[in-house]
């Protein structure tokens, strides 16, 4: 996607001054339930005092900083979640997509700052260590005027910047090298402040980038802002059983608007046994010959899962990239197990479903570990309550979540989703695009707005 309007001068600023400012980044009604939120916590007693430094360092000096926080990453801030999360995760892929950032993450939390209190220039890195790169303020302020005070001050050559903390106004910039200060106000100063964060990388590497990042400056950047990805750069999708590409259709609308070339494979599934399958996708990748040597994605719905990995079991793929397989029988599913102990059923639910059993002469269970980089997100949430019975464990209808896994697989995310509708999600949307950018899922943050139960697997990194 080329950047245009907003996105386009959020880029060249960021790039060429370290800081941009974006006055009406959220709806007025999201700003006033964030706000809403912010200060029901705050009357609860649930923000806590900041402090500054890190480890053995850390302290509470309420001369350099007054603010009180409360952290994002518990499900006690569903508001945050539902209004800021989706927003802040579409920016940060953005980001990464016009300045190859390699943005991983958002780490964020309410802060109040009562009446006097202030927090001394600083910057928001600590150290070369620390994985903060792009600092996020966004006010929650209403009728904010001058006389308030609060300003956030930026710091530049010698010069500096105020910036009201009026509501709705984003402000964004480098925390590595920004210096910064808080002023007191004479109101409450309500705000939601964090950081997109990248995986930790060598400190000569991160200089190197740093430099070229500061070295593009702000015409290079405006070109690099209307530079549209790579037209080479594919996505194959592969639907599940008893579907068409029609229930990849908001997956694929959603990557093509990102940037990318993408292919929805219409195959037979469930009418032709998986070697038979293979030689479709053979024909169809013989179509696509001039399409060269570049990056292959995947993005594979259920039984689609089973076929992508018998095919690259079976065919070489030098440009494959990364896979995402969205609630795959990966070791099978019990299902297919009762199905063929029962005869009419067996009849009519066709071979195919029949070879998605658990035991060892099944489909699932011929095929080895994966040797390529994927990412595998499982549903937990069933419109089938009787299906649900019969599997054992939690499951999204038809596939447990157990047995989702694959040997070799880089990455496992649960959500709050069914096996039917996955594919639908915004929020598995977006962690397939950040799977597909970055290798990880996102795990900061929870999906779909509610924070499943303990289940998010690979923890929070960082
Ligand atoms: C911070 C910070 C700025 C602001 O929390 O590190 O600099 O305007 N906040 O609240
Ligand atoms: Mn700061």
């Amino acid at each position: 996607m080329a950047a245009t309007g907003p996105c386009a001068t959020l880029v060249t600023d960021l790039a060429s001054q370290g800081w941009t400012v974006l006055p009406d980044f959220l709806r007025t009604d999201a700003v006033a339930a964030l706000r809403d939120e912010a200060e029901n916590l705050w009357a609860a007693g649930r923000f806590r005092e900041a402090g500054v430094g890190r480890a053995a360092g850390y302290a509470v000096r309420e001369d350099l900083r007054g603010d009180r926080i409360f952290w994002l990453d518990g499900d006690g801030a569903p508001q945050a979640q539902g209004r800021f999360r989706p927003e802040i995760e579409r920016l940060r892929l953005d980001l990464n997509r016009e300045l190859f950032l390699g943005l991983v993450s958002f780490e964020g939390h309410y802060a109040v700052y009562p009446p006097g209190a202030r927090y001394e220039a600083h910057r928001d890195r600590f150290g070369t260590s620390d994985e903060r790169a792009i600092s996020c303020t966004l006010y929650l302020n209403s009728g904010w005027t001058a006389r308030h005070g609060g300003e956030l001050r930026l710091h530049a050559a010698g010069r500096h910047l105020d910036i009201q903390p009026r509501g709705g106004t984003l402000v964004l910039f480098r925390s590595d090298t920004v210096l910064h200060e808080v002023l007191p106000a004479t109101r409450p100063r309500f705000s939601l402040t964090g950081w997109l964060r990248r995986r930790p990388l060598r400190p000569a590497l991160l200089s190197c980038l740093l430099a070229v990042l500061l070295l593009a400056g702000a015409p290079r950047a405006a070109r690099a802002a209307e530079r549209p990805m790579s037209p080479q750069e594919t996505v194959v999708l592969l639907h599940g059983l008893s579907r068409t590409p029609r229930s990849m259709r908001r997956l694929e609308t959603a990557l093509a608007r990102s940037g990318y070339r993408v292919v929805s494979v219409n195959y037979p599934a469930g009418r032709k046994p998986i070697g038979a399958i293979a030689d479709v996708l053979d024909a169809r990748r013989a179509d696509r010959r001039g399409a060269g040597r570049a990056r292959v994605d995947f993005v594979t719905h259920s039984y689609g899962g089973i076929v992508l990995r018998y095919y690259l079991e079976t065919r070489p793929f030098p440009n494959l990239g990364r896979v995402v397989m969205l609630c795959p029988p990966s070791a099978g599913s019990e299902l297919a197990d009762l199905l063929r102990r029962i005869p009419v059923v067996r009849d009519v639910a066709g071979p195919v479903r029949l070879t998605l059993g658990t035991g060892p002469g099944s489909l699932p269970a011929c095929l080895g570990p994966v040797h390529f980089e994927l990412g595998i997100i499982a549903g937990n949430r069933s419109l089938n309550p009787l299906f649900s019975w019969i599997i054992p464990g939690p499951d999204d209808g038809m596939v447990s979540v157990e047995r989702a896994k694959v040997p070799g697989m880089s990455d496992f995310l649960v959500v709050p989703r069914t096996h039917t509708f996955i594919m639908r999600s915004r929020e598995v949307i977006a962690q397939t695009e950040t799977f597909l950018q970055t290798g990880r899922f996102d795990h900061a943050w929870s999906p779909g707005g509610v924070r499943p139960t303990g289940d998010i697997q690979g923890g929070r990194r960082g």
